[in-house]
């Protein structure tokens, strides 16, 4: 199974305005075509761009695109992502244009399947991809250190796209009564090494379903040092014994 994802500029109209011209076509024939060649996704238009993720098999998913690529109804084609995968990141053809308001949560398992492609744009790939999918986002939860915070989840994940799921499952009962120091998460070993455990957490933080606090600091012990009892020193001091 491959995906490929796109990003084109939809052609401009008399007035020099960027229209989704023949949308309506593209999207019949889609909604007809894909289903019958295995072929889930989505297509979305926004700011003058189609954005175009395609997944299915091999051969089906390389013949459309040939055709898609060739059609006049667009131009300035860029294939940001275009390689093997393991799974599906959609269950179907969203057979109508995708909207991103009222269905972005669908997107979040294409941008965390995806997430080291998404982030190594530079800023003119990042301005066309921007519109559709939040990379700013992306890029700060990547930098994301959550050294001494407290983690806890706030929602369940979907574990059927994760590829560890017994391991994410133990992770998140940890996560879920209380808030858990990171520091404990990582040195555990419990769930691999500390960048996988910063991984797991990321794509947690990334799908917005982690409350980040401030451990507490390790409260420093007081050591009390004992003074000599003044009673007992005289009693010591009236037997001799000092
Ligand atoms: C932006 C864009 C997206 C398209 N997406 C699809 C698609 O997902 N499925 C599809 O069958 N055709 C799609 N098309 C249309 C194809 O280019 C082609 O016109 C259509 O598949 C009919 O091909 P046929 O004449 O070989 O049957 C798209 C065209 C454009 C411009």
């Amino acid at each position: 199974m491959k995906c490929i994802a796109y990003i084109s500029r939809t052609p401009t109209s008399d007035r020099s305005v960027r229209m989704p011209t023949g949308l309506s076509d593209i999207i019949s024939v889609s909604r007809k075509h894909n289903p019958q060649s295995q072929i889930t996704g989505i297509i979305s238009y926004r700011e003058g761009q189609y954005l175009q993720i395609i997944e299915g098999p091999y051969a089906e998913v390389d013949k459309l695109m040939a055709k898609i690529a060739a059609d006049p109804r667009h131009e300035d084609l860029w294939v940001f992502l275009d390689g093997p995968v393991e799974k599906r990141s959609f269950d179907s053809w969203a057979v109508n244009v995708f909207d991103f308001v009222d269905q972005n949560a669908l997107l979040n398992t294409f941008v965390e399947n995806h997430m080291s492609v998404l982030t190594g744009f530079d800023d003119y790939q990042k301005s066309r991809i921007q519109p559709f999918i939040d990379i700013k986002q992306s890029d700060a939860v990547l930098e994301k250190h959550y050294e001494d915070k407290d983690l806890r989840l706030l929602a369940w994940p979907d574990l059927n796209t994760v590829s560890q799921p017994q391991l994410v499952m133990n992770l998140c009962i940890k996560l879920t009564k209380k808030p858990y120091p990171f520091n404990a998460l990582a040195n555990s070993g419990e769930f691999g090494a500390p960048h996988e455990v910063t991984q797991m957490i990321r794509a947690f933080d990334q799908s917005g379903l982690l409350s980040i606090t401030e451990s507490e600091p390790v409260k420093e012990q007081i050591v009390v040092e004992k003074k000599p009892n003044k009673f007992y020193g005289a009693i010591k001091k009236f037997l001799g014994m000092r």
